[in-house]
């Protein structure tokens, strides 16, 4: 896993982590720190998330069709953006195919249903969200041909779909998913947004295949994700936490960052999203290498393993 490299250089220049931007294979510029929405639903709430965000100074915004919350990410955005004097070309927006949109015919409605939702006229980044086709047996082959299919009109979409797509990634691809798809794809996918907590850690020949083929890995759930409280418990990070006085989610984030990942914590917490994007600190080795030897192991999210 030191071998992966990611956001491990962007991370030594100078200037704040909030501030950083990777380059992805398509040009554009990802933060490295984004905000991440999953379960935060409703007008209000997520107007007040928001605002907390774009003030703590979170530029990306990863968001979802399964979270059913584009249309009041779209709503606050209208408001907040000239709040805090931004241009819509200031923020990185991510949203996701869904599982029930896979396959080539759906893909085009798809896109225009998430951004009318946003109320935007391109997205920094679409991501097919799992490899799966809702409906099917994850053992069915018809799952490989249907999450080629999306791939392909993502494609025609990001060529000579006005700029509607600005860059195209994956979810949740193992190693042999992604491999499959770079053999044969005319454009790879810039990023492979996948589980990444000390708990769960991918495996080599994921690391080196992305490297290889340039493809960022960003990670989902870097607290843990609705189980976030066994990882923060974890006695190495509170020990860490306390030599850098810093809280054990911070430990963890700035843990998954020199791992190499990109990362999108998710809070609706104000303070909270305040502290997990201060991540201006460094990990010694020793420290960086007591939370990457936590031993137990445990996935929290949806396993692609089985999927064809
Ligand atoms: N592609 C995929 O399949 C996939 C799957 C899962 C997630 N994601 C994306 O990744 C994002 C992040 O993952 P996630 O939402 O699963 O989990 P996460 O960010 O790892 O953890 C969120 C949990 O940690 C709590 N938390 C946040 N900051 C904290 C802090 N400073 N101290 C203590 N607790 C804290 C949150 O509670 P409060 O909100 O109450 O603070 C929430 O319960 C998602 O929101 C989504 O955008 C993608």
């Amino acid at each position: 896993m030191d071998s992966y490299v990611g956001v491990k250089r962007v991370l030594q220049t100078p200037g704040r982590v909030i501030e950083k931007t990777f380059t992805l294979s398509s040009g554009a510029k990802l933060p490295i720190v984004g905000l991440g929405t999953y379960r935060i639903r409703g007008e209000q709430l997520i107007y007040n998330v928001l605002d907390a965000a774009l003030a703590a100074g979170y530029r990306s915004i990863d968001t979802a069709t399964v979270y059913e919350n584009e249309a009041d990410i779209g709503n606050a955005l209208q408001k907040l953006l000239p709040k805090y004097n931004l241009k819509r070309e200031d923020i990185f927006i991510t949203s996701k195919l869904a599982p029930f949109d896979q396959g080539g015919h759906r893909v085009v409605k798809a896109v225009s249903r998430s951004l009318e939702k946003l109320k935007l006229d391109y997205l920094d980044l679409y991501l097919i969200h799992w490899p799966g086709v809702a409906n099917i047996d994850v053992s069915d082959k018809r799952n490989a041909e249907l999450r080629f299919e999306s791939w392909v009109e993502l494609e025609k979409i990001h060529y000579h779909g006005e700029g509607t797509l600005k860059s195209i990634g994956v979810s949740n691809y193992t190693a042999q998913h992604l491999e499959e798809l770079l053999d044969v794809c005319d454009v790879p996918p810039v990023i492979n947004q996948i589980e990444f907590h000390p708990h769960y850690r991918q495996n080599d020949n994921l690391y080196k295949l992305c490297e290889k083929s340039n493809v960022l890995l960003q990670a989902y759930s870097p607290l843990g994700g609705s189980n976030s409280a066994y990882v923060l418990d974890e006695h190495p990070v509170n020990h860490v936490a306390d030599i850098y006085q810093k809280t054990s989610a911070q430990v963890l984030l700035r843990w998954a960052l020199q791992c190499g990942y990109a990362i999108i914590p998710k809070s609706v917490n104000p303070g909270r999203i305040v502290d997990n994007c201060d991540l201006d600190f460094t990990l010694s080795k020793e420290h960086f290498k007591m939370i990457s030897n936590i031993s137990y192991r445990k996935k929290y999210a949806w396993d692609p393993l089985p999927v064809m």
